[in-house]
């Protein structure tokens, strides 16, 4: 088992997927309301996918000081602005388009210019900012999170890029861009999201300590993951 052994996992099991939205609604206005306290300001990174999109349509109608969120993500797919595939179309349709959060503090990554370009210039928006408050992130069915493939580089040694251009990435589209494992890590808090039985075995891989793209997520606070009870059932081999 290695560094991050199951101590430095706090998995939340909740019944179904509405109790998932509202624990992760929850828990973002919690670690907005104690980042803008302590420090008057909010960085989070957002996860991409399907899974999210509920919580973010929640926010939309959410009662907290917007001028003091800062928004990131955490990965992108390489595809022109508009398109709606794309994991900041998404958010910003159903959440960030609808709050006044400052144009300017909302980091998309510019994933229309290529994988390798987008990567580069994202690296540079992310020199300027320390921790993150909270990073959100999804699980994959082969157990991948952000756009960190099996098989493919993670960036989780010391000194790794914050961002990585992905190719050939199993999940469509092929070209992508996401923050290194590391880049990732350097959080107060990440949370997963986890949700439908195809996360099944990846949960149970996960769990198994299987070396997993998720398992190299490795924050000092340790990470919360908001699962459906159902997917720690163990696995029908
Ligand atoms: C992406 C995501 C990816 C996602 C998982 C889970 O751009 O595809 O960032 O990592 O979080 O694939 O996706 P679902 O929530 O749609 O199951």
């Amino acid at each position: 088992m290695n560094a991050a052994g199951p101590e430095r996992y706090r998995w939340h099991a909740v019944p179904d997927e509405p109790s998932l939205r509202q624990a992760a609604y929850e828990a973002i206005l919690a670690g907005a309301a104690r980042a803008i306290h302590e420090r008057g300001q909010f960085h989070l990174v957002l996860a991409g996918g399907s899974t999210p999109r509920g919580v973010y349509h929640a926010l939309g109608a959410a009662k907290t000081d917007w001028s003091s969120w800062h928004i990131y993500f955490g990965d992108e797919r390489c595809l022109p602005p508009g398109d709606s595939a794309r994991n900041s179309r998404m958010a910003a349709a159903v959440w960030l388009d609808c709050v006044p959060i400052p144009p300017l503090q909302v980091h998309a990554i510019p994933g229309e210019l290529g994988a390798l370009q987008a990567a580069r210039m994202y690296a540079e928006t992310l020199h300027a900012v320390g921790d993150f408050d909270l990073v959100l992130l999804g699980l994959g069915e082969d157990g991948h999170t952000a756009s960190l493939f099996p098989g493919h580089e993670w960036g989780t040694a010391p000194g790794a890029p914050d961002t990585l251009a992905v190719f050939d990435a199993p999940k469509p589209p092929p070209q992508r861009v996401s923050l290194s494992a590391a880049r990732l890590s350097r959080a107060r808090q990440v949370v997963f999201l986890v949700s439908g039985e195809s996360k099944h075995t990846a949960v149970g891989a996960w769990r198994a300590g299987k070396d997993i793209p998720a398992r190299a997520i490795m924050p000092a606070a340790g990470v919360d993951v908001l699962v459906e009870s159902a997917l720690l059932a163990p696995l029908d081999v």
